[in-house]
């Protein structure tokens, strides 16, 4: 089947509350208005499925966004745009994900979506922060647990200080170039 387009993995990854779920599915709805083919897979979700026997240890982690970045390369090899948001805090498994689309000839972006541990901690759109300063949540990114930055995203949204909307054009925007079809170049 020809779709008109390259599949691409996009990786959405920062702390919980910087916005990922958010920007991650109005990029969808934005890519598919541009007539893209795209997927959307947000760790909340595969949380209670593929990976619903994970927890939040280090190893747990790792092997979450593992399942999701293999599930997320299978996605982008049918043709198809998958948009991935998840904490993601590891460098090392970002990177793994990174290398094995390079070897699939896959377009890889890395969205660092970035806001303040402060800010998130205010949106705290979950109530999960004022749970995890409980202790009532434990091993919760940006408490207890670590978060990676990223060192060389292919874009960095700073939710804290752009609108949505503007992050959402800016991302799709350079979706839409990376995932032309050769034909078109
Ligand atoms: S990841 O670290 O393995 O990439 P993932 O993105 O799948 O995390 O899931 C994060 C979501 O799980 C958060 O948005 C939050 O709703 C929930 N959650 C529950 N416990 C934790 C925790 N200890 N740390 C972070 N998020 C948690």
């Amino acid at each position: 089947m020809e779709l008109g387009q390259r599949g691409a993995v996009i990786w959405l990854t920062g702390l919980s509350g910087a916005g990922k779920s958010t920007v991650a599915s109005a990029v969808d709805s934005w890519l598919h208005d541009q007539g893209r083919h795209c997927y959307l897979l947000d760790g909340d979700n595969l949380r209670h499925g593929l990976c619903s026997d994970l927890g939040f240890s280090e190893e747990d982690r790792a092997e979450n966004v593992r399942r999701a970045g293999e599930a997320a390369r299978l996605i982008a090899e049918a043709g198809i745009v998958s948009v991935c948001a998840l904490i993601s805090p590891f460098a090392r498994e970002r990177n793994q994900i990174r290398e094995n689309c390079g070897k699939a000839d896959i377009p890889f972006i890395e969205v660092f979506v970035s806001a303040p541990l402060a800010v998130c901690e205010e949106r705290d759109p979950k109530g999960l922060y004022r749970r995890a300063r409980l202790g009532e949540i434990p091993m919760f990114t940006g408490i207890d647990s670590p978060y990676e930055t990223p060192s060389n995203p292919e874009v960095t949204l700073r939710t804290d200080e752009s609108p949505v909307e503007e992050c959402v054009v800016r991302l799709g925007e350079l979706i839409v170039e990376r995932t032309r079809p050769a034909s078109e170049k």
